[in-house]
């Protein structure tokens, strides 16, 4: 009997040959196999794959093309999310679908709404009942705050809150931890024990392959589509997932050696850079072709620091001065990148990709100049430019045509990626730019970054992962509570070291 047919005897969810094809296309082929009662079952793929494909046709956001879907033994048909609601069915989604200009009990409630007996919206239970459970989940969110105010990992944790809310019999989250940091993927790792323990079936969705280890009780492997393997974790390591990811003997997670520092050419110098309550004098230097690290925990200001540097941020105080720019001042976006400054942010919905626009639009959308012939876009070079990146980082799309809202999470990150790179910059500032990617093709942008910095461009990688930080940086400047706590280089770059100046225990800091 194969792993499948197995768990079909207490299966609560049986996915019969489901088959998913758009415009011709097969994204999920033939994809059977079940989920037991009560089980965290990890689904683990590399970038389009069809995970996030096969989760909507499970909460019927999308129609399958062909197969069944069984419920408790009974053939279900859930053509919208509303029904799957209904079936004790809800999702944490990968890209987020809360409302901004409401507040954090408005969004929880949203299509759920506890109304008096008038008909009127009852706001103080659903209030009440928003905090009571936010308090629970040990998360804290005020809940009249807007969610247009809220971080990235607040709003993930009103999308969990709102998922549960519907006290569901199968919770399925789509990579709810690319946005978490250590202790908040721990506190999500305890809530999701605890809904074990009461019965709750859960489908959690990562390219963490430790996290996978750590907590699910079976994993799923979907490669190009097609279902490649469903194991007891216990029976495989981290390499053996990794493996039948990539359909390939060879994998390893390794980082290209680090070059020895090339040149002490200073090609970025900042000096006392001050933001009243969220900068503290922070001074720093890059130099030509270094890759230099940031770490820090979330909120130690390190995506502020580079958002100041841009321009996207007003500076009470303190210098940035880049080389060859004649002491200019940057005031606008528009300065830092005339100058050579890049910054892909960690914020890839919010401030980074055109959901509407296409592949070779959203590449080109900063160094449109470039593509521009007598007032009219040379969409030929345009689209030989979107395919050289598609090719380089692997980025699968059917067509260059779709647009990027079709896109796969991870792809849409590569997407970004390339269009800073379009704009040829000298120094390169990457904010988590891994989020979201999965191992292998982490490994060809880590690899890449390295040729960057071959060819003479400095980076700066924000990263709250400490592998990252200490496989790929030759410095690392460790920031704490706005302002830098220490700088750490060479064998000094390590995860005790990093963690002592990130937490306060060692360092100066004003
Ligand atoms: N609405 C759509 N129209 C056309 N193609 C789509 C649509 N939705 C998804 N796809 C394609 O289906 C494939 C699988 O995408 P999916 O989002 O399921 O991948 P994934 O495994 O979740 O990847 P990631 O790890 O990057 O999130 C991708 O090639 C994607 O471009
Ligand atoms: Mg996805």
């Amino acid at each position: 009997m194969t792993a499948a047919q197995n768990s079909a005897v207490d299966g609560i969810l049986n996915i019969e040959g489901i088959t998913k094809e758009f415009n011709g296309v097969k994204v999920l082929d033939k994809v059977s196999f079940s989920i037991r009662r009560g089980e965290i079952m990890g689904l683990i793929g590399e970038n389009g794959a069809g995970k996030s494909t096969l989760i909507k046709i499970i909460t019927g956001i999308y129609p399958p093309s062909a197969g069944s879907l069984f419920l408790n033994g009974k053939q279900v048909h859930i053509p919208d999310y509303i029904t799957a609601k209904g079936l004790g069915i809800s999702m944490v989604p990968q890209e987020f679908n809360l409302i901004n200009t409401l507040a954090v009990y408005e969004n929880i409630f949203l299509g759920n709404e506890i109304r008096k007996k008038s008909g009127l919206l009852d706001k103080p239970a659903m209030r009440e009942l928003a905090a009571k459970q936010l308090e629970a989940l040990r998360m804290p969110v005020a809940v009249n705050e807007l969610v247009s105010r809220l971080s990235v990992a607040e709003k993930q944790m009103v999308e969990i809150s709102k998922a549960l809310m519907l006290h569901s019999k199968l919770l399925i989250m789509d990579e709810p931890t690319t946005t978490l940091t250590g202790r908040e993927v721990d506190t999500l790792f305890a809530l999701m024990r605890d809904l074990k323990a009461q019965g709750v079936t859960m489908i959690f969705v990562s390219h963490k392959l430790g996290e996978i280890k750590a907590v699910c009780d079976r994993v799923t492997v979907l490669r190009d589509g097609k279902l490649i393997s469903v194991d007891e974790i216990r029976e495989v390591n981290e390499e053996d997932i990794a493996r039948k990811m990539i359909g390939r003997m060879d994998f390893h997670q390794i980082f290209p050696p680090k070059t020895p520092r090339a040149s002490d050419t200073v090609v970025l110098d900042v000096r006392d850079l001050s933001i009243k309550g969220i900068l503290k004098n922070v001074s720093f230097s890059l130099r030509k072709g270094e890759i230099l690290g940031f770490a820090g925990l979330v909120g130690s200001g390190r995506t502020e620091t580079a958002e100041a540097v841009m321009g996207l941020r007003t500076a009470d105080g303190g210098t940035v001065a880049i080389a060859g720019s004649g002491g200019v001042q940057i005031r606008r976006p528009a300065d830092a990148v005339s100058r050579g400054l890049a910054y892909l942010s960690e914020d890839r919905q919010g401030k980074g990709i055109v959901q509407g626009f296409n592949v070779p639009q959203n590449i080109t959308l900063i160094s449109l100049k470039r593509y521009c012939r007598n007032m009219f876009i040379d969409k030929q070079a345009e689209g030989e430019k979107a395919a050289e990146y598609i090719r380089a980082f692997r980025i699968a799309a059917a067509s260059q045509k779709m647009s990027l809202r079709y896109l796969s999470g991870g792809n849409q990150q590569k997407v970004y990626l390339s269009r800073w790179l379009d704009t040829k910059p000298s120094i390169l500032i990457l904010d988590e730019p891994t989020r979201g990617i999965d191992v292998n093709a982490k490994q060809e942008i880590y690899e890449f970054v390295h040729q960057l910095a071959e060819q003479g461009i400095s980076c700066i990688v924000i990263s709250s992962e400490m592998e990252e930080i200490i496989g790929l940086c030759s410095r690392v400047y460790v920031m704490r509570e706005g302002a830098v706590a220490g700088c750490l280089e060479g064998g000094h770059i390590n995860e005790e070291e990093i963690m002592f100046y990130a937490t306060g225990i060692k360092g100066s800091h004003i």
